[in-house]
């Protein structure tokens, strides 16, 4: 019997990169997934697969920037599975403004997609997960997270909130759900090519102990840990999934 076996797990960004990477991984183990993001095409492709390789999923396509309708995300889970079990915020936008930059518009729509999209979607699934008596919740951060090294003036903010955010909710939602978040440092997806890919990020992955980009599945991987009971006495962790990148 797989590990997530039963499990209804909502995966936020996981048309692409390293969110759909851990719903197969998820899949695999059991868990009914729910894919989330704007492209219906690679979201279909990813049910698709699911599907073939025996697993069970759905998609849902929303705009994480569009707060309005980020909860509908959920209904619709409740609608086609009955329950919600797991929900990893992973969806993510990167900007690369300076703080000289950056307009209004494109702070705002950072902020909502990185971080305040996670907390409506974690304030909507903790009285479920809390009426179940049991529940996970998985963010993505970063290293960007951590240190103003990895990343520009918004994308660097929202994933230091997204840090504040897995602690306050692991607090205030205890002991019946678990909060964690991964942060990753350079994986290489949609994103890392966004911005030149693994040869342009040189500084993260040759300089790195472990020199190299990290892959959607080795995140999946820890994914899967965090998710499980097998992290059954782990909440409010901020966990580095980077190659070592700032040892
Ligand atoms: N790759 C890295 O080196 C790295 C490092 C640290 C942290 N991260 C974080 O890891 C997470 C996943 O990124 P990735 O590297 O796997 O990149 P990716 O392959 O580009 O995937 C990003 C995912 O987020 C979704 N997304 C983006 N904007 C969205 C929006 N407005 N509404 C709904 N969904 C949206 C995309 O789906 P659609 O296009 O279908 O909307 C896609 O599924 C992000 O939170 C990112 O910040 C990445």
């Amino acid at each position: 019997m797989g590990r997530l076996a039963g499990k209804v797990a909502i995966i936020t960004g996981a048309t692409s990169g390293m969110g759909r990477d851990t719903a197969y991984i998820f899949a695999a183990e059991g868990a009914k997934v729910v894919i989330v993001g704007r492209n219906e095409e690679r979201a279909k492709k990813v049910v698709d697969k699911i599907k073939a390789d025996g697993g069970e999923a759905m998609y849902v396509i929303a705009d994480m920037s569009d707060l309005d309708n980020v909860g509908a995300i959920v209904d619709k889970t409740i609608d086609a599975y009955g329950t919600v079990d797991i929900l990893y915020n992973n969806a993510g936008m990167l900007s690369l403004s300076t703080i000289e930059e950056i307009t209004m518009d494109e702070w705002q729509k950072v902020m909502n997609v990185d971080v305040t999209s996670s907390m409506i979607l974690s304030q909507k699934v903790a009285p479920i997960m809390k009426a179940k008596g049991k529940g996970v919740i998985l963010n993505t951060g970063s290293v960007a997270g951590t240190s103003a090294r990895w990343g520009p003036v918004a994308y660097c903010t929202a994933k230091h909130a997204m840090n504040g955010l897995t602690k306050a909710c692991a607090r205030e939602l205890g002991p019946e759900i678990r909060v964690n978040a991964i942060l990753p440092g350079a994986i290489d997806t949609a994103m890392l090519d966004s911005v030149g890919g693994v040869d342009a990020m040189h500084h993260m992955t040759v300089v790195s102990p472990l020199k190299r980009a990290g892959t959607g599945s080795e995140i999946g991987k820890v994914a899967l840990f965090l998710c499980t009971d097998d992290s059954s006495f782990m909440t409010g962790q901020l966990i580095r999934v980077d190659g070592g990148v700032d040892v």
